[in-house]
C-alpha cells in the first residue's frame, strides 16, 4: 500500500514538476513527505472527531489530486491531462485498457475521475456524494467520509465479491437496506460511525471489525443473536447510541466491546461468563467499556470472574 502510494504521489510530483511554476503552488517532496506520514490509511482512530477529520481531510491524498487538477492557475492543461490515466488504477490494468476509470456515475464522470482509485481501493472522502458511487468490480477498499449520504441501497454493493472494508463515517445514512451487506463474502470491516442509523442490517459472518458510534441504535436496533456466528469478530464498537441491553451471545474472538454512553441499566451474571461453568475463561476480552451508563457493576461481581480485566464502568 505504502508503495503504491509513494508512486501515486512521485506521479503528481512528476506532473507538478513538469508544470511551469506558479505562485499558487509550491509543492515540494518535503511537503509529500509530511502529507504522507500524516496519512495512516490503516491506523484506526476511534476517537475521531469532526473535527480532527476535517484537518485529516486537507492532508489527503484525494484532496491534493483534487487540488492540482481543478486548479485555475495551472498554465497548461495538457501536463494533466496526460498524467491523469497513469495516476489511476494502474497497478491492476494496463493504463489503455477500457472501463480503467469505473463505471460511469450520476454526476456523468466515471467513479475514478470523480474520486481517487489506488489499486484497488476506491477513496471518496469529503466530495458532497449523496449516494454511494458505482464501484469497479475490483474493488477491495471503499472510503466515503464527510459527505451526504442518506440512504444505502441493496444494489450500491451488489455483487462486488472482493470488498474487504467499507468507511462511511460523518454522513447522513438513516436508513440501510436489510441486505445492502448481506452478500459481501469478504467484507470483514464496516465503520458507519457519526451517521443516523436506527436498525443495523444483517452483516456478513466474515466481519472482524464493526463501528457503529455515534449512531441512533436503540433496543429494536439489532437484531438478537446478530454477532453470535462472527467467529472473527474482535471490535465492536457501539458508543454512543441508545441501546439498553448488551447484544449477547458475544463471539468467543472478541477483544474490545465499547458500549459507552448507551442506556445500558443492568447486566446479567452469563453476558460475558458461565455461572454454571467456573472454568470457563474468556481471555481474549481484555477491553470493555460501560462507562456513562445507568448500570452499577458492583451489583454483579460474579458476571466478570472469567474476564482477564475488569469493565470500565460505575462501581458504586
Ligand atoms: C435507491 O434505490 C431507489 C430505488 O430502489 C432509488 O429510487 C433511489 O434513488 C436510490 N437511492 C440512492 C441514494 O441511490
Ligand atoms: C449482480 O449479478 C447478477 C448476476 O450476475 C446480475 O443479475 C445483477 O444484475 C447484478 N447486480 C448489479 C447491481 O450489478
Ligand atoms: C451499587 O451496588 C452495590 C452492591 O449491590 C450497592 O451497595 C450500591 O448501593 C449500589 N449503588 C447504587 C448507586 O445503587
Amino acid at each position: 500500500m505504502k508503495t503504491s502510494a509513494i508512486f501515486f504521489l512521485g506521479l503528481i510530483f512528476k506532473a507538478v514538476v513538469a508544470a511551469p511554476p506558479t505562485d499558487s503552488i509550491s509543492y515540494d517532496s518535503e511537503t509529500y513527505n509530511v502529507n504522507l506520514e500524516d496519512f495512516n490509511l490503516y491506523d484506526y482512530d476511534e476517537n475521531l472527531t469532526v473535527d480532527q477529520g476535517e484537518i485529516e481531510i486537507r492532508t489527503v491524498l484525494p484532496t491534493e489530486h483534487r487540488q492540482i487538477h481543478s486548479s485555475q492557475q495551472l498554465p497548461e492543461d495538457s501536463d494533466e491531462e496526460e498524467s491523469t490515466p497513469k495516476l489511476i488504477d494502474g497497478s491492476t490494468q494496463g493504463p489503455t485498457t477500457p472501463g480503467v476509470l469505473g463505471p460511469q456515475t450520476n454526476a456523468g464522470l466515471p467513479t475514478c475521475l470523480l474520486c481517487t482509485c489506488l489499486g484497488n481501493t476506491v477513496y471518496c472522502d469529503d466530495h458532497e456524494l449523496a449516494a454511494v458511487p458505482p464501484l469497479p468490480k475490483q474493488t477491495t477498499h471503499f472510503y466515503s467520509r464527510y459527505n451526504k449520504i442518506g440512504k444505502i441501497n441493496k444494489s450500491d454493493f451488489a455483487n462486488l465479491s472482493k470488498l474487504k472494508k467499507i468507511d462511511l463515517t460523518s454522513n447522513f445514512i438513516s436508513e440501510i437496506d436489510e441486505d445492502a451487506f448481506g452478500g459481501l463474502p469478504q467484507l470483514e470491516e464496516l465503520v458507519l460511525q457519526d451517521n443516523r442509523i436506527r436498525q443495523l442490517p444483517e452483516l456478513p459472518d466474515t466481519m472482524t471489525f464493526i463501528d457503529v458510534s455515534l449512531n441512533k441504535l436503540g433496543s429494536k436496533g439489532i437484531k438478537p443473536e446478530a454477532f453470535k456466528d462472527m467467529k472473527n469478530l474482535h471490535n465492536l464498537y457501539l458508543t454512543d447510541n441508545n441501546l439498553d441491553h448488551i447484544p449477547i451471545p458475544l463471539p468467543e474472538a472478541l477483544q474490545a466491546l465499547h458500549l459507552q454512553n448507551n442506556n445500558i441499566q443492568e447486566l446479567h451474571q452469563d453476558t460475558f461468563c458461565n455461572t454454571k461453568d467456573v472454568t470457563y475463561a474468556r481471555r481474549a476480552l481484555e477491553d470493555i467499556r460501560l462507562d456513562g451508563n445507568p448500570v452499577n457493576l458492583s451489583k454483579t461481581p460474579q458476571a466478570f470472574m472469567c474476564l482477564p480485566r475488569l469493565p470500565i464502568g460505575r462501581l458504586i
